[in-house]
């Protein structure tokens, strides 16, 4: 063995337990820094009670998340006084967000690292472990993982993650995410196709391109449109998928290669926030309600059969009933196949929290909530029914949760479809004529 290939093993075959709350990303990132930890020494494991280390990959998105969060922690305890040494680490966005202030609150915390500090845990392990708290929470404008090979701990071997940038410039008044992730960047889109065909290489059939803007990527001239086509063009039998493209730079050429490419799944998510172009400009969204639909019309122009799904947001700071109906509106107008739905969260930092007035009482969110929550019901009942009758082509993703004679995979639309389980596997393509349905699951049959 060279002198190269010796790496400082401060894991020493320690065991490394790690918790994922949040977005894809996060579930992304923690993939990264199982595999920065394994070539650091430590050995992965799914049993938080063998664990040496645990570590916590954090949301602060909502208020809700980082409750569940604190919560959780509080669990951590007992599993630290079981076990004398045993380091308990909070990574992730709730650990930018915090800091220091992590630690004080909870006494059991050892470790904090932010999003961007992850190849400096094992070191921030070691010094937690002889006595001193390591906390690293820089933000960094260049930091993208390309090099790390993600290890993939969501073992269903068909459909995988990959990051394709890092950080939001957006600043939408409402979000911490531009505070917990720092500046956008982009990577090396040679790293991407790389990975890429490594995962179809070992079986996978669907990657999902991740971005909180995937539309303003930008490497050497080359932009999201470019990136997509390399993808595709791997394999044809690699499905393409991407989240999150903001509305305001959607373009064209996008859409033109979506429509020409048949690997590239036809579903867009594409978050509105509100229907009111009044709030979406409190919001610092940068498009009116009026472009919005515009850019929805392309996507329907370019690719009828093109699921369309969305992100809500009800009681943003100065709602009021118009605002709201014009959600309620936009919700039918645009026909959301599918939609998550939130009540506004003031977050500490934010552009809203310190210029604007959380004044929408809780009850009011609740009910402005419940409302959208009912049309999207509806919305989501009626976009199934029409695929009633109709073939698409499906992914098998793995056994049904409801029956183990029956298997669920996707439609290129993003949905999921069951059925039964006949001698077909995770990774197959099978065309399924839909025979029924619910608003959340199409059922069909093999044709
Ligand atoms: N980058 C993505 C979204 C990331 S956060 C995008 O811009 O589309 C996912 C969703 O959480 C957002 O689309 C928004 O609907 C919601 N969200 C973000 N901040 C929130 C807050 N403070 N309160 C309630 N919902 C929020
Ligand atoms: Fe947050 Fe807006 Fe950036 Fe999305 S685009 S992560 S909502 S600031
Ligand atoms: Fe949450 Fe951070 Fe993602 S705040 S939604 S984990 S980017």
């Amino acid at each position: 063995m060279g002198l190269n290939n010796l790496r400082p093993a401060t894991g020493n075959g320690r065991k490394l337990y790690i918790e994922t709350y949040g977005c894809q990303m996060n579930v992304g990132d923690s993939e990264i820094v199982v595999s920065l930890m394994q070539a650091d020494g430590y050995f992965y494991t799914e049993d938080i009670g063998e664990a040496d280390v645990i570590l916590i990959n954090t949301c602060s998105i909502r208020d809700n998340a980082e409750q569940r969060i604190w919560g959780r922690l509080k669990e951590f305890k007992r599993y630290k006084r079981a076990k004398p040494g045993l380091l308990i680490g909070v990574i992730g966005c709730m650990a930018e967000r915090l800091r220091e202030s992590l630690m004080e609150q909870e006494q059991i915390v050892d470790i904090v690292a932010g999003p961007d500090s992850y190849r400096d845990l094992s070191k921030l392990a070691k010094d937690a472990a002889s006595g001193t708290r390591g906390v690293n929470v820089m933000l960094s404008t260049e930091e993208t993982y390309a090099d790390v090979s993600p290890v993939r701990l969501d073992k269903n071997g068909v459909s995988a993650f990959i990051a394709i940038m890092r950080g939001c410039n957006n600043y939408c008044t409402y979000c911490v995410v531009p505070y917990t992730r720092g500046r956008e960047r982009s990577r090396d889109p040679q790293t991407i196709v790389r990975e890429a065909r490594e995962l179809f290489d070992a079986g996978y059939r669907e990657v999902t391109l991740l971005g909180q803007n995937v539309n303003s990527y930008s490497w050497n001239g080359k932009g999201f449109a470019d990136l997509l086509e390399m993808v595709a063009d791997i394999n044809p039998l690699l499905r393409v998928r991407f989240a999150t493209p903001h509305p305001k730079d959607i373009s064209d050429r996008v859409l033109e290669v979506m429509a020409a490419t048949p690997n590239i799944c036809k579903h867009i998510h594409l978050p509105a926030q509100s229907g009111s172009t009044r709030m979406l400009e409190q919001m610092n969204r940068k498009y009116t309600r009026e472009w919005y639909l515009d850019r929805v019309a392309a996507i329907r122009r370019h690719m009828p059969e093109c699921a369309i799904t969305t992100d809500l947001i009800a009681g943003f700071c100065g709602e009021t009933p118009e605002d709201h109906a014009a959600t309620l509106s936009l919700m039918r107008e645009v026909g959301y196949d599918f939609a998550f739905m939130f009540k506004y969260s003031e977050r500490p930092g934010t552009q809203a929290e310190r210029t604007m007035d959380d004044d929408i009482p809780e009850d009011v969110k609740t009910q402005r909530l419940n409302e959208i929550i009912a049309l999207q019901n509806e919305l989501s009942l009626e976009s199934n029914r029409r695929d009633v009758g109709k073939r698409f082509e499906v992914l098998v993703e793995g056994e049904s949760k409801r029956s183990s004679e029956q298997l669920f995979g996707r439609t290129g639309q993003n949905k999921v479809v069951v059925f039964d389980r006949g001698s077909y596997k995770p990774g197959d393509y099978l065309t399924i004529e839909i025979t029924d349905c619910s608003s959340a699951t199409l059922m069909g049959r093999p044709v």
